[in-house]
This record gives C-alpha cells, sequence and structure tokens, in this order.
C-alpha cells in the first residue's frame, strides 16, 4: 500500500468538492443512464468522500455499488455517509485498497472514476482499462475526467474554492510545476481564516500528478477496445467497442 496523499489534506477534500460535484452533476448524470447494474455492480475508483457515489446510487436506484478507496481519512468521510443512511448502507460496499492492488468482479454495469486519474502512471493506466474492457457489460459506461494540466506545464497560483463554514472561512488553492517523467507537482494550499481575515491556518501540501492529454487518454481507450469521446467539463464516456 502506498502513502496516503490525503493524509493532510483530507479535512478539506470534501467542502472543497462540492461546488465542482454541482457542475459534474448534468454529464456525469446522462452517462449514468447508460449503466447496466442488472448485469453487474457499479465500481466507483477512487470514491475519495463519496459524492460521486452519491450520485451514482440517487440516478441509479437499484445499483449495487462498490467504492475503491485508498485513503483512510477519506474514507471515514465516505463510510460515515453510508452508514448514516438507511438506503445506502445496504447497497455500498467499501474497499479499502488503490484499484491496482484489488481484484474487481467479473462483470460490471459501469464505472466512474472521478477526479484521480492524475493518481495512476500510464502503466497502471493501461492495465486499468484493459481490466475494465474484459469486465464491463456490452455498452456499459466507463466515466473518467481529465483535468489540467493537458501537458507537463507550470499552472500558476489560482484559488479553487472558498467556503464558510460557522465562523471559518476555508480557502483552497494550488499551483502546479513540471516535475519530469510525464509529472507535475501539485502544491495545494488550504488557509483557514477568521472573520476578520487573519489566516489561523495555513497547510501546503505537494504530491505528483501524472499529466494526460485528451489525444493520449483517447488514443489509449482506442488501444483497449473502446469507444470513447470527451464532453462537456471534459467528462469522458467509453463504453467497449463491438
Ligand atoms: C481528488 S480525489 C477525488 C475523489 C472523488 N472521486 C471525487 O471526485 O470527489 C482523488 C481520489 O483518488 C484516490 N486515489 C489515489 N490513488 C488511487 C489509486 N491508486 N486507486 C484508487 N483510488 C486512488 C484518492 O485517495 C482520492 O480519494
Amino acid at each position: 500500500m502506498t502513502a496516503d496523499l490525503y493524509a493532510e489534506s483530507g479535512e478539506f477534500i470534501d467542502v472543497f468538492s462540492r461546488d465542482a460535484w454541482q457542475a459534474f452533476r448534468p454529464p456525469v448524470v446522462a452517462a449514468l443512464h447508460r449503466a447496466v447494474p442488472d448485469q453487474g455492480p457499479f465500481l466507483d475508483i477512487g470514491a475519495g468522500t463519496g459524492l460521486g457515489t452519491l450520485l451514482v446510487a440517487e440516478t441509479l436506484p437499484s445499483a449495487e455499488i462498490v467504492a475503491v478507496e485508498p485513503s483512510p481519512i477519506l474514507r471515514a468521510v465516505l463510510l460515515s455517509r453510508l452508514a448514516g443512511s438507511e438506503s445506502l448502507r445496504p447497497r455500498v460496499t467499501v474497499i479499502a485498497a488503490g484499484i491496482q492492488d484489488w481484484q474487481s468482479p467479473a462483470r460490471l454495469g459501469g464505472v466512474l472514476a472521478m477526479n484521480m486519474l492524475g493518481h495512476l502512471d500510464p502503466e497502471q493506466r493501461r492495465r486499468l482499462w484493459a481490466e475494465l474492457r474484459a469486465r464491463l457489460a456490452p455498452s456499459a459506461p466507463l466515466i473518467v475526467n481529465l483535468q489540467p494540466p493537458a501537458e507537463v506545464t507550470t499552472v500558476p497560483p489560482t484559488t479553487f474554492a472558498s467556503i464558510t463554514v460557522g465562523g471559518r472561512t476555508y480557502q483552497g488553492g494550488g499551483e502546479a510545476r513540471p516535475a519530469g517523467d510525464g509529472t507535475v507537482t501539485w502544491t495545494m494550499r488550504y488557509r483557514t481564516l477568521t472573520p476578520d481575515g487573519s489566516v489561523e491556518r495555513d497547510l501546503v501540501v505537494a504530491y505528483p500528478w501524472h499529466v494526460v492529454s485528451p489525444a493520449e487518454l483517447l488514443d489509449e481507450l482506442a488501444g483497449a477496445g473502446f469507444t470513447a469521446t470527451v464532453g462537456e467539463l471534459d467528462v469522458v464516456v467509453a463504453t467497449p467497442r463491438g
């Protein structure tokens, strides 16, 4: 098992992902309607705190869901969500592993892998596409998204999100720098501000991110036997070809 990249920042991931998931709803829901839950469980890879898992459960009320999540802190939020819901508890299974360390069921009714692709290196991606191609039911979707940067380049410091909870405002931002071998290093900054604007906490964390361009991803998926298109908000929907 590799180190938990979210050990320090995990506290903030759910609050900063909410607005993004509101935006992702339309393209992801449209793709989820192509799932075939009667053919096998729906797999959420890198489920995080479960914002995507909830959307799968809401859109596909008959689906059995398997959420694979290696980070203990994010998994704690996910498990808490599931345990607190009478309807989700019986039908969502949480797997404590990275996707490369887990054998998925023989047949899958659909797959979601959102905001996580850069955590996989090219070889891990290649193996994953091959495995999913062999297991996805005919016409079932693999839903994955591209995230910036699309090439190994510098991304200047940007504030991504800001949310006020009670008497504190949480600000999340980050910058990326080329790090060699097809990766950038994202340096993320999470600040907690008091009502007068002073900084109470300032957390800086860095992690590597494997860069993949839209053309590279479409090539990889085509090579693995998928037909794939890049849609709204860089959400890619791939289905087994032929
Ligand atoms: C930015 S979070 C996105 C979480 C969730 N999919 C969402 O969109 O809200 C990236 C997730 O990928 C997970 N992750 C990292 N490496 C992984 C791997 N090898 N296999 C599966 N998940 C992984 C992280 O633990 C984290 O939950």
